[in-house]
This record gives C-alpha cells, sequence and structure tokens, in this order.
C-alpha cells in the first residue's frame, strides 16, 4: 500500500532512520508520525510543503492548523523581520505585548485582560488555576474526545475507551479531580454533575481529536446555564476556533459566552504562543500585586509576550479582525464539506463529512456523529488510507486529523483536494 509513497520519499527515509536514534519515535510530537514514516519538509510557502525529496503537498494540516494565513504570509513576515532587527527576545515588559493584548480585547467581547504563554497546553493549565482560585473549589470537569494539551489534569480521556489513562506517569491525585463528560448531552452532563462542585467545565467548540464533530447551540446555551447555576466557570478552550470560526470567537459563532477563553495557534501569527483571557474580575486573581500569596494565581515564563510572537500575532490578528477572510474560507469551507459528501455519495460509500466552518473531516460512516464515541466508532482504517492516498499524491493531511484551510489555498488546491478525493472513492467503489 505504501510502494508509490516508499519510491518517493527516498531521502525521508533516510532522515527518519536517522531521527530514530535520537528522537523517540523518530519524531518531536507522536502524532507527527505516519505510516510508514514522515516526510520530511526542506520548505514551506503560501498553501504547500516542499519536501526534501522534491515533492510537494497541498497542506491542510497547515502546522497543526495554526496558519490561517498561510505559509510565511508576506505581510507577517515583513513584520517578523523589522522586529527582529530590534532584538528577538527581551524578558522585559515592551509595548507589543500591550498591543496583542489591547487587539485581543478588541475582537473577543468578553475578554477584558489576557495573558500570554508558549503554548496552548500552558494556557489550559493556567486557566485551570485561575478557574480553582477564582471559586475556591478543586475538581474540573471536561469532555470525552476533549483535547487540551498535556497537562495532567486534562490529558484525560481524550481517545476512547476513556478509562484507560492516556499516559503513564498521570498521578491519581491530578486524575480524581477531573470529572469527565459526555459531549452534545445536557442531561448527561447534569447527572455527572448532580453532586459535584466544581470550579470550572471545560468544553473545545468543534473537537479536534474528536473528528471535527462540533457542539450543537442549545447544549452550549445549556452548559452556559448549568455553570450559572452550579457558580463554576465555563472555559472554551478557543486554541483551534480562535480566530478561525469568527473573529470575535465562540460568542460571536455559537452564541456562548465563555468566561475565561484560551487562544493559541492562530494568535501567534506562525510562532509559538497560547493566551487565556476574561473580564477583570476573573483575570484579576492573576494580579500579584493585588493579592497576597497564596490568594493570587501564578502564571509567568520566560518566553511569555515574545516580541517576534507578539509581531506577527498582531500582524495577523489585524488582517483577521474585519471578519472578511474568515468568512470567505467559512463559506469555502461549506462548499468542500458539500463536494466530499457528494463524491463519496456518488461512488456508494457511506460516509459523514464533519466539521463547520474551514474545518472539516471525513468519517466512513453511516451514524450521525454527535461525539467522539461515534467518531471512533467509524472506519478509522479507511480513513488513515484515503488520508494516505491523498498524501502520495501531493494533498496533505495529518491522517485521521481535521483539515483547514488557510487563505493561500487556491481554486487549483481545492480542485486537486476533489479530483484526488474522486480517485480515492472510485477505488472503493
Ligand atoms: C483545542 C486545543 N487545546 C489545546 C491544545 C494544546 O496546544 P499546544 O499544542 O500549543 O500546547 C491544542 C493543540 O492541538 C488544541 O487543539
Amino acid at each position: 500500500m505504501f510502494e508509490d509513497y516508499i519510491s518517493k520519499t527516498q531521502k525521508s527515509k533516510a532522515l527518519y532512520e536517522r531521527a530514530k536514534r535520537v528522537l523517540p519515535a523518530g519524531v518531536s510530537y507522536a502524532i507527527r508520525y505516519f505510516e510508514p514514516y514522515p516526510f520530511y519538509v526542506a520548505k514551506a510557502k503560501g498553501s504547500k510543503l516542499y519536501d526534501v525529496d522534491g515533492n510537494s503537498y497541498i497542506d491542510f494540516w497547515l502546522g497543526h492548523t495554526a496558519l490561517i494565513l498561510g505559509h510565511s504570509p508576506p505581510a507577517v513576515m515583513k513584520a517578523v523581520k523589522r522586529q527582529i532587527e530590534n532584538g528577538t527576545h527581551y524578558g522585559v515588559a515592551h509595548e507589543l505585548e500591550i498591543a496583542l493584548a489591547e487587539q485581543v480585547t478588541k475582537m473577543i467581547s468578553n475578554a477584558k485582560m489576557v495573558r500570554f504563554t508558549n503554548s496552548g497546553t500552558e494556557a489550559n493549565m493556567y486557566a485551570i488555576r485561575l478557574a480553582r482560585a477564582y471559586t475556591g473549589k478543586n475538581k474540573i470537569a471536561k469532555f470525552e474526545g476533549g483535547w487540551h494539551g498535556g497537562y495532567d489534569a486534562l490529558h484525560v480521556a481524550v481517545k476512547p475507551p476513556f478509562d484507560v489513562p492516556e499516559s503513564a506517569g498521570l498521578t491519581s491525585g491530578a486524575l480524581q479531580d477531573t470529572i469527565v463528560l459526555p459531549y452534545n448531552n445536557i442531561e448527561g452532563v447534569k447527572m455527572k454533575l448532580k453532586n459535584e462542585e466544581v470550579a470550572a467545565i471545560l468544553i473545545e467548540p468543534v473537537l479536534g481529536v474528536g473528528g471535527g464533530v462540533f457542539a450543537e447551540k442549545e447544549f452550549l446555551k445549556g452548559l452556559r446555564e448549568l455553570c450559572d447555576e452550579k457558580g463554576t466557570l465555563l472555559i472554551v478552550d478557543e486554541v483551534i476556533t480562535g480566530f478561525r470560526l469568527a473573529p470575535g470567537g465562540v460568542e460571536q459563532y455559537f452564541g456562548v459566552r465563555p468566561d475565561i477563553t484560551v487562544l493559541g495557534k492562530i494568535l501567534g501569527g506562525g510562532f509559538p504562543i497560547g493566551a487565556f483571557c476574561g473580564p477583570t474580575e476573573i483575570m484579576e486573581k492573576v494580579d500579584t500585586l493585588r493579592y497576597q500569596r497564596p490568594q493570587y494565581s501564578f502564571h509567568g515564563g520566560t518566553f511569555a509576550a515574545n516580541p517576534i510572537t507578539m509581531t506577527a500575532g498582531l500582524a495577523t490578528l489585524k488582517l483577521l479582525e474585519d471578519g472578511k477572510l474568515i468568512n470567505k474560507l467559512n463559506r469555502l469551507g461549506d462548499k468542500i464539506r458539500e463536494q466530499l459528501r457528494k463524491i463519496f455519495e456518488a461512488n456508494g460509500i457511506n460516509v459523514q463529512v464533519t466539521g463547520t466552518g474551514s474545518i472539516f473531516n471525513v468519517h466512513f460512516t453511516k451514524e450521525e456523529l454527535k461525539d467522539a464515541n461515534a467518531v471512533f466508532r467509524a472506519d478509522r482504517k479507511k480513513l488513515a488510507e484515503y488520508h494516505s492516498k491523498l498524501i502520495t499524491n501531493g494533498v496533505f493531511f495529518l491522517p485521521t486529523h481535521n483539515g483547514t484551510l488557510s487563505t493561500a489555498h487556491i481554486k487549483a488546491d481545492i480542485e486537486k483536494l476533489f479530483s484526488e478525493t474522486e480517485k480515492y472513492a472510485k477505488s472503493l467503489a
């Protein structure tokens, strides 16, 4: 099955052999491994990745979905080049961190104050700590199939079976404070939380690992009401969806108001970032001038608010803030979902096409998908095979993961996605 791929990627094969000696599994992140071995990127520009063997790939993975403007967008690169001349890392206060925080508060209506981190994982970790500090409660709740990064208390119930620990080395102390909830099932959530006091409910509005299933508006409304009743904070993890679905985030797109919003990926304009933000009353708990130890909720980091990232993030958000580019991508996403569905249906293959806005995925099943359980019941082998065929023919998805769109994708890129999908669908028919 991999013959064509292997014959096209001999230099990558040799690099992977080298990598295995010094990087566990040969990669820097488990999900970046795919069979038979990953191709090695030499260069990326616009909508494309170029590997060391001279192959090019239309990129729908986009650096873990971070690159909404494609690879190295000129406006961002220009600003970054200018900033590099003025220093790459200050480690003290600078105006760019204010400018990006102001930009975030301008776009996300419920965010009045912001703190920056270097990753989405860190941002979620600090958001959870803040929720505990603010509410005085210990337990937290997350959803089956939700991925929020590798922080112990959140690295729970990501893939079914949900009762198997996601990693060795997670202490029972960390795990026992996390309650796992059913997605898109408000009655199930209420049952699980009936006799519990929780600091926060944390939710991904569109499941990433969970295959692009999104939260129903009524469900989100129910969560908001439940949080208000119980004195629990609603933390919305917008690491993927933030600045992708709408300039104003989940409140604008899904109509639900978070207490704390967690951001990452797109916010960094191609550089490492995370952030958590919310109303002043909550965010003030991070203020070490206002509160004494142990009343404040600590946050910090060597590279927090690094000037290169702040510059790239600001240049990116300036391009996204009027919503025109985002809406255009959302409309293209609608078309892609519709066309992929049609291609498979025309060939008599049962699929569910998931996603919303500029996020999309295909699942080989008849069953309607409302949660990660259902996504993982679909034929995952076939999905990996479909993505693998696409990769061999120059269309890149990280196998089984959601695809996303960037403003750098051109018509020919989308047509190629359709024509390669059609070839695959015909091969199954
Ligand atoms: C929804 C969500 N939250 C958090 C994270 C963790 O972010 P990072 O990989 O930057 O630590 C991710 C990463 O994929 C994510 O998709």
